[in-house]
C-alpha cells in the first residue's frame, strides 16, 4: 500500500500553484446534467472525487472528452437513466448532489442514501426538506440504501429556510429550484465561495440565480439551459493548507492563482499568530512567511465568511506548535477531532472538552508512523510531518488525494523531503 515518508524539519520556499477548488466543481459537473447542450469546463482539479464525479457522469451516459490536462468537454444530451449507481455513490457523499441536478432535468432521480464519514454523522434531511418544499415526493425512509425523490409532474418553487446553514442542502435545492416553476427563496443559505461559483455557472446555462453569496438566495425557473464554458476558482482550502504549511516549517511561499478575498480569514489568524501574509493583488497571489515563535491564539470554525472548518486539523498543527495556550473550537461538525490522537502520536500536548481542544504548545513535533483519519486531517498529518523533527510515516493516503491535486510534486518543488513509498501489506503493520 502506498504512504507518504516525510523527512521534516526543511522550511518550505518557492512557489505553488493552486487548483481548482473541490468543493466548488463537484457540484457544477452535478449541474451540467441540467442541459442537454455540450458543456465546457476549465481548470478541473485531478483528484480522485473529481475522478468519481466523471464517472457517475459517464454512468449516466454522458459523453466526456479531455481537451487538456485540466480542461472537459462533458456532452448530457443522451443520458439513459436517473439512477446514480450505488457502486459509485457510495464512495463520494458530494454523489448526493446529483440527487437535485436530475430531479431537474427528468423529475425524478435515485442514488444511493451518503454514509457517514470520519467526523461524526451527517444527515441530508434538509436537502430532503428542500426537495420536498418543491413538491417533490421524498420518502421517508431509504429503500435497500437508495433513496428515490420523484417530482408529481413538475417541481414548484417555494421558500425553504435551511435550519442550519448547509452547503451541501443550499447547493442540491439551488439545483433543483433552476428548473421549477416560478421563485424559490432559500433562506440561511450556505455563503461559500463554491455556492457562488455555482450560482455563476448556473446564470451562464441561462438560469436566474440571484443572491448567491449572501445568506438569501433567489432562483426563478426558466424553462431551458444551455450548455456553457466555465472555468472553476481556485481552491480555498488547498491555498490555506500550504499557507499553513509555509508558517509550520517557518518559511517563505508564494502562493499563486488565489482569490485573496476567500482566504481572509485564514490570513488573519495566521498573522494572529505571528505570521507575514502579504496579498499581490496584481498577481492573484500572496505571500507567507514566518521566521518567529509562534502566537497562541483562539479558533472558531464558522460558516463562511468564519475560519472554514476544512482548515481546523490544518490550523491545529499551529497551535499545537504556539507558546502558550491556544483553543480551538469546530462549530460544525460534533466529531472532528479524531485525529488529534495521530498528532498526540507526534508529541502534542491537548486535550479536547467538548467541541472544544486545548493546546499547550510543544517547541517541536516529531516524526511518527500516523494515518489519515479524513481528507483535511491527513493534509494535518502531512503538515505535522513537515514541520517534525524526524521521519513521519503518513498512511491512508487515498483520503489525501481526493482533494490536493499533485501533493507531493507541489511540496517537493517547495523544498520538502517528501516520497510516495509502496509499503507491503506484510511490512505495512510493523512500520
Ligand atoms: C460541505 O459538506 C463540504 N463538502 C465539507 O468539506 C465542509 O466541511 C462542509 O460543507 C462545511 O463547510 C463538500 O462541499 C463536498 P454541510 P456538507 O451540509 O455539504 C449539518 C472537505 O473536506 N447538516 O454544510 O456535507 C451537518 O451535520 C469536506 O472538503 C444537517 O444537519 O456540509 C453539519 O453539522 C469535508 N442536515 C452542518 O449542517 C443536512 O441536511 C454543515 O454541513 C445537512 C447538513
Amino acid at each position: 500500500m502506498e504512504k507518504y515518508r516525510i523527512c521534516g524539519g526543511k522550511p518550505l520556499v518557492g512557489t505553488v500553484d493552486i487548483s481548482g477548488a473541490k468543493n466548488a466543481v463537484l457540484p457544477i459537473l452535478a449541474a451540467v446534467v441540467l442541459t442537454k447542450e455540450v458543456c465546457c469546463i476549465e481548470n478541473i482539479p485531478n483528484i480522485s472525487d473529481v475522478s468519481l464525479s466523471l464517472d457517475i457522469l459517464s454512468s449516466l451516459g454522458a459523453k466526456i472528452r479531455r481537451l487538456d490536462s485540466h480542461t472537459l468537454e462533458i456532452d448530457p444530451s443522451h443520458l439513459v437513466t436517473h439512477v446514480v449507481p450505488h457502486d459509485l455513490s457510495q464512495h463520494m457523499r458530494a454523489s448526493y448532489y446529483y440527487l437535485g441536478s436530475l430531479l431537474g432535468r427528468f423529475g425524478v432521480a435515485r442514488s444511493s442514501l451518503p454514509g457517514g464519514c470520519n467526523f461524526g454523522v451527517r444527515p441530508i434531511d434538509l436537502h430532503l426538506k428542500g426537495f420536498r418544499a418543491l413538491g417533490a415526493e421524498v420518502p421517508d425512509l431509504p429503500d435497500n440504501g437508495m433513496i428515490e425523490v420523484k417530482a408529481n409532474g413538475e417541481l414548484v418553487g417555494n421558500s425553504v429556510y435551511l435550519d442550519q446553514v448547509s452547503v451541501g442542502a443550499t447547493v442540491n435545492i439551488m439545483l433543483a429550484a433552476v428548473r421549477a416553476k416560478g421563485l424559490t427563496v432559500i433562506e440561511n443559505a450556505a455563503k461559500e465561495p463554491h455556492i457562488v461559483d455555482l450560482a455563476n455557472f448556473l446564470n451562464s446555462m441561462g438560469a436566474d440565480v440571484r443572491g448567491a453569496g449572501t445568506d438569501v438566495i433567489k432562483i426563478r425557473g426558466v424553462d431551458y439551459l444551455r450548455g456553457a464554458n466555465y472555468s472553476i476558482i481556485p481552491d480555498q482550502i488547498e491555498a490555506g493548507t500550504y499557507m499553513a504549511a509555509a508558517v509550520a516549517t517557518r518559511g517563505n511561499v508564494l502562493v499563486r492563482g488565489v482569490i485573496p478575498k476567500h482566504l481572509e480569514s485564514i490570513t488573519a489568524k495566521l498573522e494572529e499568530m505571528g505570521a507575514t501574509v502579504e496579498e499581490l493583488e496584481d498577481e492573484d497571489a500572496i505571500r507567507v512567511s514566518c521566521d518567529k515563535p509562534l502566537r497562541h491564539c483562539t479558533v472558531k470554525t464558522m460558516p463562511h465568511p468564519g475560519f472554514p472548518t476544512d482548515m481546523q486539523p490544518q490550523i491545529a498543527v499551529l497551535l499545537a506548535l504556539a507558546e502558550g495556550t491556544s483553543f480551538l473550537t469546530e462549530n460544525i461538525w460534533d466529531n472532528r477531532f479524531k485525529y488529534l490522537s495521530e498528532l498526540r502520536r507526534m508529541g502534542a500536548d491537548v486535550t479536547v472538552n467538548g467541541n472544544t481542544a486545548v493546546f499547550q504548545g510543544v517547541a517541536q513535533l516529531k516524526g511518527a508512523p500516523v494515518r489519515a483519519n479524513d481528507l483535511r486531517a491527513g493534509a494535518a498529518m502531512v503538515i505535522a510531518g513537515l514541520s517534525a523533527k524526524g521521519v513521519t510515516i503518513v498512511d491512508d493516503i487515498c483520503y489525501i488525494e481526493r482533494g490536493y491535486e499533485d501533493i507531493v510534486e507541489k511540496l517537493q518543488a517547495l523544498g520538502a523531503d517528501i516520497e510516495r513509498i509502496y509499503v507491503a501489506p506484510s511490512t505495512a503493520q510493523a512500520m
